[in-house]
């Protein structure tokens, strides 16, 4: 039996702390004890796990000395996961961070359970394991068992992102964008998260410009797809945010070496971990944001061949952006951590 860890959450009263919680219970994690960890407007807050209330305390540099802690999740954003993530690691904890900030550093592996485990090996170097981009993740559960047959050589992709990619204050947004308008007060809401109202809207643009014109969000699915599946795949990305509250979707074109057919795709996507194909045309069944929320599984569908080349294939995935692209491949992460290691880390 595994060994119970003494966990902590940074970010525990965030949409993807919060959720790490559930995933911990609903995937029968080994926990000992919950730390939860959070800014000080939060202290007193109470968070609850398996019938028991831990008090929520404020992050700081004696947190993780004066606390022993086995795993550390960080989820409050890049610059806290910057200063404190060592810290944690120094301190024996091993540390999944869901930020961007350690990503793309060579040094860190960056893993998707169902397609890259072997990576998580190189924890032993930082004691850190990075939590990919949330739409990284669901595309790459798609791409990694078609390539292994295919032989995968270009992505095109335009993602559907909802509020949730934002955290809380994204969806809160939406709502209340969503309530100015049957106020009939739209035309004078002032978005805060998003750089234009979201409610009724598309915006193509998530996170900054880069010089040659794609968003951060776009490079970070382009480098870290390459970085997962160890292989220089052409990509090209389009990130869009559109007034869904929590599952992103996103529609894919692949460019494969290898003839592809659309049955054979759907039969590979049907065995493949963590995916669930819905693809019924006749009776209008395919995936849908509003129906994949609360889940552990990327959904795929409208699964066909382009109509020109035989070599390329398009679909439509689905996942809930809070769990799958973020908590629960944190929590599989650790999961596979501690079947891998059996819990050796001594840390760094
Ligand atoms: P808090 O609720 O105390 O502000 P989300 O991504 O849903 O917006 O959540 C962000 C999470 O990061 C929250 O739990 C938030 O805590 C936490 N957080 C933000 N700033 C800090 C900080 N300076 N120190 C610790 N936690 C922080």
């Amino acid at each position: 039996m595994l060994k119970k860890q003494r966990i902590a959450i940074v970010g525990a009263t965030g949409a993807v702390g919060e959720e790490i919680l559930n995933v911990l219970d609903e995937l029968d994690f080994p926990v000992e004890s919950i730390l939860p960890l959070a800014s000080a407007k939060s202290v007193g807050n109470e968070v609850e796990f398996r019938q028991k209330y831990y008090k929520v305390q404020e992050l700081n540099e004696e947190v993780f000395k004066n606390n022993k802690i086995d795993i550390a999740f960080f989820s409050a954003g890049g610059e806290i996961s910057k200063k404190y993530a060592k810290i944690a690691a120094k301190n024996k904890a091993l540390v999944i961070d869901n930020t961007s900030y350690f990503r793309m550093d060579e040094d860190i592996p960056l893993v998707v359970p169902e397609c890259n485990s072997e990576d998580i090996k190189l924890y032993k170097k930082t004691g850190i394991i990075a939590n990919p981009n949330c739409s990284t993740i669901q595309m790459v559960h798609i791409l990694k068992p078609l390539d292994d047959i295919f032989d995968l050589q270009r992505v095109d992709v335009s993602t559907y992102q909802a509020a949730s990619g934002a955290g809380k204050e994204g969806m809160k947004e939406l709502v209340e964008a969503m309530q100015s308008f049957f106020a009939f007060k739209l035309d004078e809401f002032q978005s805060k998260t998003f750089p234009y109202t979201l409610a009724l809207n598309l915006i193509p643009q998530i996170d900054e410009f880069v010089d040659n014109g794609y968003t951060k969000e776009e490079l970070k699915m382009i480098n870290e797809t390459q970085k997962i599946l160890h292989k220089k795949i052409d990509i090209s990305a389009t990130c869009v945010r559109v007034p869904v509250l929590r599952s992103h979707s996103e529609s894919l074109t692949l460019h494969f070496k290898n003839e592809v057919s659309a049955n054979k795709a759907k039969e590979i996507l049907k065995n493949a971990p963590s995916v669930v194909l819905i693809d019924d045309i006749k009776n209008k069944k395919y995936p849908m944001p509003l129906f994949t929320s609360d889940t552990n599984e990327t959904y795929v569908g409208r699964i066909r061949e382009d109509i020109n080349h035989k070599n390329i294939l398009h679909l439509w995935c689905v996942a809930d952006q809070i769990r799958v692209g973020a908590a629960t491949n944190a929590v599989r992460i650790a999961q596979k951590y501690l079947e891998l290691t059996k819990w050796n880390f001594k840390g760094v």
